[in-house]
């Protein structure tokens, strides 16, 4: 299973066992990990699975839509690595993804 290494806010690490084909906010959710509120459940419109994504992995993701986009623009903690965890599928090419869920907006 590819492994999904997670880093809270409080900046303690975490490594998941993650599922292909859940999205990486589905793993993170699953793992128990509550500080991803997730309140929409993955239809990209809430904004509170965001993530920093290692710059090491962010070209392997797939594009950003404009959805995607426009949501993590009213986010004041966006940065060039900002992603929507429930956005991204996970899978065996991205083992070893390591993501940090973003401040509280
Ligand atoms: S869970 Fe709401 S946008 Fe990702």
């Amino acid at each position: 299973m590819p492994k999904l290494i997670v880093v809270t806010r409080e900046g303690e690490e975490r490594e998941i066992d993650g599922d292909a084909g859940l999205s990486v906010m589905e793993v993170i959710r699953d793992a128990g990990i509550d500080e991803m509120l997730a309140l929409c459940g993955g239809c990209c419109s809430c904004a509170t699975c965001h993530i920093h994504v290692d710059p090491a992995f962010v070209a392997a993701l797939p594009a950003m839509s404009e959805d995607e986009n426009d949501l993590l623009d009213s986010s004041g903690d966006r940065d060039d690595t900002s992603r929507l965890a429930c956005q991204i599928p996970f899978s065996a090419n991205l083992d070893g993804l390591k993501v940090t869920i973003a401040a509280e907006d």
